[in-house]
């Protein structure tokens, strides 16, 4: 079978020799090449819109990661199957960063490093962690792994996602109405959603406003959630306390974004979980083997919904 690797800025070399270690029969192209085209199976993260309406072979497209909405944005996708990365080490590495990042509110560590700066010995005032209610939107495997962590560290959490989901021990809302409800005493705001049409810009005036004055808002899952403009907003005006940023609409952050250097904001380059390279193409290579044998898919995005 033949492969192509395809990725807008290219930088998908660290999983060939995974997949010739696990693949062996299979040939390996990189795009853009005319050997690419020909693939029936594309591994990507963000392929150029066309490119894949342009492989006249294609039988499966495979993301290398839990995101899917790269893929999904290109108009021009061809109707064959999707298929995205589900890794439970990948929840759990969520679970700590998202708990650090709720720590650096609750324990009032943000203005530490500004403090330090000017040798400024300045003490925050000591809440249990029942007193600071977080919100986590989206409920997926890894939003509800975030959820139940909290939970179980003694944070009152709000859950909010599309549909119902029952958490134990989690206060769920599911649907736009709801939003407003589980935000209202959220201190700390966790966004764990996948991007589609419905959820682009979901972080704008509107929802980050409706939290209480303090709150910190923590950002781990696409750049696009985020109306940045309504954050810096509410961030100068005092409504907000801080942001803790992870994902931005263009990665790298240039060196030069404001975003680097605004009081308040801490960004951290998309390191809060990603799979790991022998992960990724263990689910590829199975799915590969399914594809050969018309087995169902693992992993299969349903497109209507997005993820
Ligand atoms: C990371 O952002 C992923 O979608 O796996």
């Amino acid at each position: 079978m033949r492969l192509a690797l395809i990725n807008r800025t290219g930088g998908l070399e660290f999983l060939e020799d995974h997949i010739r270690a696990a693949c062996p029969g299979a040939r390996l192209e990189y795009w853009p090449s005319e050997a690419a085209r020909e693939a029936e199976v594309a591994i990507c993260w963000d392929p150029p819109d066309g490119t894949l309406a342009d492989m006249p072979n294609l039988r499966l497209v495979h993301s290398i990661g839990a995101g899917v909405d790269r893929i999904l944005a290109d108009p021009t996708l061809p109707d064959v199957p999707v298929c995205r990365i589900r890794d439970d080490d990948l929840a759990v590495a969520m679970g700590e960063y998202c708990h650090w990042a709720t720590l650096w509110f609750h324990r009032g560590l943000d203005p530490v490093p500004r403090n330090a700066a000017a040798g400024h010995w300045h003490r925050f005032e000591q809440r249990p962690a029942s007193q600071v209610p977080v919100c986590v939107l989206g409920l997926g495997d890894t939003g509800r792994h975030v959820a139940c962590r909290l939970r179980d560290a003694g944070y009152p959490v709000r859950g909010w996602s599309r549909s119902p989901h029952d958490i134990p021990g989690v206060v769920c809302h599911a649907g736009p109405e709801a939003l407003p409800l589980a935000l209202a005493d959220a201190q700390v705001l966790i966004c764990l959603l996948p991007l589609t049409p419905d959820t682009t810009g979901i972080l704008g005036h509107a929802t980050l406003s409706a939290l209480p004055p303090g709150a910190g808002v923590v950002l781990c899952s696409r750049g696009e959630h985020l109306d940045r403009a309504a954050l810096v907003t509410l961030l100068r005006s005092g409504h907000l306390r801080g942001a803790v940023l992870d994902v931005f609409p263009q990665e790298p952050l240039p060196a030069d974004d404001p975003l680097w250097r605004e009081p308040g904001v801490l960004v951290t380059p998309h390191m809060s979980a990603l799979a790991k390279p022998r992960r990724i193409v263990v689910q590829i290579a199975e799915n590969l083997r399914r594809l050969d044998r018309g087995a169902p898919l693992l992993n299969r995005v349903d497109r209507a919904r997005g993820y």
